[in-house]
């Protein structure tokens, strides 16, 4: 049986990357999903891929205007949302020293207030339908421990930890579950760009950061969008009903906790 059957979803940020995965996981599974993305020409893209239960919604989650708007567009599609996934956010690297203010300000704004107003805007609609739901932030590694060159982007999942826990800890008496996903390295453009980052702050050529974080992983490789599927599919469904305000590595080993 289909572990999604009939569930309305919106995941931010799924236009490409691990949210994209996601999207085609759930689809999978039975869902129609929202590929909300501040990118609407690759969204409406991704969409036309996954096919006639995938629609493409323009959505910036550092706009509470188009919060509001991406939520109701997925009711007046489908005529309600059971669940959400938090997936969009930024990544940046500077030594403590070259930190500039709007760093700080753009992956705040779209890491944690994107995160906590499309999750609030998400659980109104479902408190309105009387049905519960499900919501997946997704946190990472870098929020259990500090970098040394990632001291913003390890503080707002950090912050996406927390959320979690009293977001989690709030709504369950309406019966949604708030829960968050905890990646390692994870291939694809997203680390295109991490590893070019690091190539730039520690001189390195191309390529090796990324070689050596897959090297480092207990499991010996970086992880694929498709190894975190299972877990987002496992806290969207019914199974993981009596699970509440938890963050789950999914990251090869690297931590423990
Ligand atoms: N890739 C990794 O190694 C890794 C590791 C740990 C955690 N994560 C987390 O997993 C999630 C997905 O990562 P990814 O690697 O697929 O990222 P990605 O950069 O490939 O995709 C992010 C998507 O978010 C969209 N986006 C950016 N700003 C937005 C905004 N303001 N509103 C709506 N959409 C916006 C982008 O257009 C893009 O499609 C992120 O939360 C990331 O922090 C990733």
């Amino acid at each position: 049986m289909k572990r999604l059957e009939g569930k309305s979803t919106l995941i931010t940020g799924s236009a490409r990357g691990i949210g994209r995965a996601f999207a085609q996981a759930y689809i999978h599974e039975g869902a129609t999903v929202a590929i909300a993305d501040i990118n609407l020409e690759r969204a409406q893209a991704t969409a036309a891929e996954l096919g006639p239960q995938a629609y493409a919604v323009e959505m910036d989650v550092t706009n509470q205007a188009s919060i509001d708007d991406a939520i109701a567009a997925v009711v007046a599609k489908v005529g309600k949302l059971d669940i959400l996934i938090n997936n969009a956010a930024l990544f940046d690297l500077a030594p403590i020293t070259e930190i500039s203010r709007d760093s700080y300000e753009r992956l705040f704004s779209i890491n944690v207030a994107g995160t906590l107003f499309t999750l609030q805007a998400a659980a109104r609609q479902m408190i309105a339908q009387g049905h519960g739901g499900k919501i997946i932030n997704m946190a990472s590694q870098a929020g259990r421990r500090g970098e040394a060159l990632v001291a913003i982007y390890c503080a707002t999942k950090a912050a996406v930890i927390s959320l979690t826990q009293s977001a989690g800890l709030d709504l369950i008496k309406h019966k949604i579950n708030v829960n968050a996903i905890a990646p390692g390295v994870v291939d694809g453009e997203h680390w295109d760009g991490v590893d070019a980052l690091f190539a730039k702050y520690e001189n390195r050529p191309i390529g090796e950061k990324k070689r050596r974080v897959g090297e480092a992983v207990p499991l010996g490789r970086m992880a694929t969008a498709e190894d975190l599927v299972g877990m987002a599919i496992f806290l969207a469904s019914a199974e993981s009903d009596y699970i509440v305000a938890q963050t789950y590595n999914v990251d090869g080993g690297n931590w423990m906790s």
